[in-house]
């Protein structure tokens, strides 16, 4: 049964939506998110009206329609489910319509509700639409973004779904860096969805019940796991430390700056012409899974471990400074300390928008913990951003000692889902 017919609101004795499931519980909760953080605009889709730094308050609901796509300005979540599709079907239409029902069962999950029919109340003979381990469970602030990677518009010399013209210029495939030992089982995609959610169980649901939708015409890739948010685009909140067990995110752009989000991390109208107008309003995503070597890391001393990023542990202060936000005298760190080499003041103003996860996928057979930061960026172009970042750091941070980068993938991310009417990608493929 195809999403066109199954994600209308539930006909009377069908199944209940996650929502309604939550009832006067739900409904509590979500006052209580108001009084709490004062952001009502926060509770429900169909508006643009949550600021991207609003109080993160846990249940609550991002609006899912706006000329963003939402996932990079929002206040970062505590979890990530985020997967990587191989299109498995060759025809065009096939792929539209899959994107048309992605995006409705993705507005209805970010709302808190149930995909189609539901997980339960249906005809006993067929499978339920949901998979149903969401049943019950808040909207959790979930966030679906999507993006499209360089082999949808060309794989193996072939325009697989006539999209060849229409690949933007800043969609380069990433060159190779120094120290990269790449995975091409982790690496790339045709298209890509990241889930972020305060629980990992409504992420988890999230890209399950996409890739259950594109049964046929889609295949999962790779997908990744991130159980703690390394990045932060809320500088009044407390910044979280990675699996170094430094603080992380600092000084990344604010999901509130908007002069700074326009300059370094949205498609302008101008960016994109031509063939490339679609993309206007999107962003450019690189991920990265760095697999961090913790064992040697963890015997290092406080002092070297200090030097590598250029900031202190217990606070995140830059060398020789007292708190975490003052302004880094960079010429005090050593030429090799990461922070030092990615600052924008050396980097000629470079910023991304920093979103990565810590992971740890047990262990690698060896007794060591295959544990890392599944690191992701947004920007506005891959080539004034993320490369010549990665070129610096790959050549000369101290932090190379304990890192390695393991997986790879580019994507362009469209802008975003404008109303009921529209869907994931729908310029791109007018
Ligand atoms: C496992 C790998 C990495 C770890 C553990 C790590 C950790 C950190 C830490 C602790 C900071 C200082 C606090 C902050 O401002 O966020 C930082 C800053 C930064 N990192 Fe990384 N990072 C990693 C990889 C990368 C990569 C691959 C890039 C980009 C190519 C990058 C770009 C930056 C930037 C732009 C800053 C801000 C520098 C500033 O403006 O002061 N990092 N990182």
């Amino acid at each position: 049964m195809s999403q066109d017919e199954t994600t209308t609101d539930a006909p009377a004795g069908r199944a209940p939506s996650r929502r309604a499931l939550l009832g006067w519980g739900g409904a509590g909760l979500a006052l209580g998110a108001v009084a709490a953080g004062g952001t009502a605009a926060a509770l429900r889709t169909g508006s643009d009206a949550q600021p991207a730094g609003a109080d993160a308050t846990s249940g609550s609901a991002v609006p899912f329609h706006g000329r963003h796509q939402a996932g990079i300005a929002t206040a970062v979540q505590d979890r990530l489910h985020f997967a990587s599709f191989d299109v498995t079907t060759d025809d065009r239409d096939e792929l539209i319509a899959l994107l048309k029902d992605w995006t409705k069962a993705a507005a209805r999950m970010t709302a808190g509700d149930a995909v189609g029919g539901g997980a339960v109340g249906g005809p006993a003979e067929a499978p339920p639409d949901d998979t149903g381990e969401a049943l019950g469970l808040p909207p959790s602030r979930l966030t679906l973004t999507f993006g499209v990677g360089p082999t949808l518009f060309e794989k193996d010399g072939k325009d697989r779904f006539g999209l060849k013209k229409r690949r933007p210029e800043a969609l380069i495939d990433l060159p190779k860096f120094s120290g990269d030992n790449l995975d091409s089982t982790r690496s790339g995609g045709d298209l890509c969805v990241q889930a972020c959610a305060d629980d990992p169980q409504v992420a988890v649901h999230a890209i399950r019940n996409l890739a259950r939708i594109g049964f046929g015409k889609i295949a999962i890739r790779w997908s990744q796991l991130g159980f703690g948010k390394t990045s932060s685009t809320t500088p009044d909140a407390q910044t979280p430390r990675n699996m170094m067990g430094f603080k992380d995110g600092t000084h990344n752009i604010a999901g509130t700056d908007n002069a700074a989000l326009d300059q370094h991390v949205w498609v302008g109208e101008k960016d994109a012409k031509g063939d490339e107008r679609w993309m206007a309003g999107g962003s450019y995503l690189v991920a990265r899974r760095i697999r961090m070597h913790i064992e040697t890391w963890d015997r290092t001393s406080l002092k070297e471990q200090e030097d590598v990023f250029g900031r202190d542990k217990a606070e995140g202060a830059p060398v020789g400074r007292k708190h975490e936000r003052d302004t880094p005298h960079l010429k005090s760190m050593l030429p090799t300390a990461h922070v030092r080499l990615a600052h924008p003041d050396s980097n000629g103003g470079v910023r991304i928008l920093r979103r990565g996860y810590s992971f740890t996928d047990g262990t690698d057979g060896l007794g060591r913990l295959d544990a890392g930061l599944f690191f992701l960026a947004y920007q506005r172009d891959v080539r004034h951003g993320f490369v010549p970042l990665q070129q610096k750091l790959a050549a000369n941070d101290a932090l190379n000692e304990y890192i390695q980068h393991v997986g790879s993938a580019v994507f362009a991310i469209p802008p975003g889902v404008r109303g009921a009417d529209d869907w994931w990608g729908r310029e791109l493929f007018a």
